[in-house]
């Protein structure tokens, strides 16, 4: 199994006055090479959902395990490290530096590897080829447009090459055609071996034909309709 929860449990300030529940009792699997889509409202708890399966932090109680490693038993250094080699995440927002160039912005997550420039142009190329923007490599991301900045988004994210990519609404901020657009890149991106995940209540993503599985979220529990 790629991704294993079972009774998982995130508390956010515990313990303090702003203490927030915000998972309970969440148990979920994912297998490997599919598209999975959580679905719920806003606070429902997607986002933290995705925090744990993108390894930025173990559950509070409850077991995690993602891609053969229990979140809980790693120290944080080899947390960071699990999550480097096993996530590519998308943001809403894309999260894209707007005064860097679209090349250093894609080989931004390979600059703590110690990888030389040259081999991290040459992995960004392979991308930007796949991806249709070679031609914005030295363009300022400020100066792109929204379709090639999600392209951006999506390239960085694949640098590394991880097994698992993980999407927090990343069409909230497109139209139509682009989302559209984007739900096609991450279905050729399963095909080639991805597991994709995405949050979204956007019914572009979650009425998607190459959706394989809609996890319901609902006030931090698994919800089935
Ligand atoms: N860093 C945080 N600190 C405290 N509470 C948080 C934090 N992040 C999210 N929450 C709370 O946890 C609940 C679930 O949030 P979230 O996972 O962001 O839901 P969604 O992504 O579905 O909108 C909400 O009540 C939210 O306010
Ligand atoms: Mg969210």
């Amino acid at each position: 199994m790629l991704i294993e929860l079972e009774s998982v449990t995130k508390i956010y300030n515990k313990g303090r006055p702003n203490e927030v529940k915000a998972l309970t009792g969440v148990s979920l699997t994912i297998e490997p090479q599919t598209m999975v889509c959580l679905k719920g409202a806003s606070g429902s708890g997607k986002s933290t959902l995705l925090s744990i399966v993108g390894c930025v932090f173990p559950p509070t109680s409850g077991r995690a395990s993602i891609a053969g490693k229990q979140l809980s038993r790693l120290p944080d250094r080899f947390l960071t490290i699990h999550r480097r080699e096993t996530i590519g995440f998308i943001f809403q927002q894309f999260n894209i530096l707007p005064g860097l160039t679209v090349m250093d912005n894609i080989t931004l997550p390979l600059l703590p590897l110690g990888v030389s420039p040259r081999e991290r142009r040459k992995k960004a190329r392979i991308l930007t080829e796949q991806l249709s923007i070679t031609h914005r490599e030295n363009f300022l991301a400020n100066q792109i447009s929204g379709g090639e900045l999600q392209r951006v988004a999506i390239a960085r994210a694949l640098i590394n090459n991880p097994p698992i990519i993980l999407a927090d609404e990343p069409t909230a901020h497109l139209d139509s055609r682009l989302s559209m657009e984007f739900m096609s890149i991450m279905n050729d991106l399963r095909l080639a071996g991805k597991t994709i995940i995405i949050a979204s209540h956007d019914t572009l993503v979650t009425d998607h034909p190459q959706v394989h599985h809609i996890v319901g979220v609902k006030d931090g529990r698994i919800h089935v309709p």
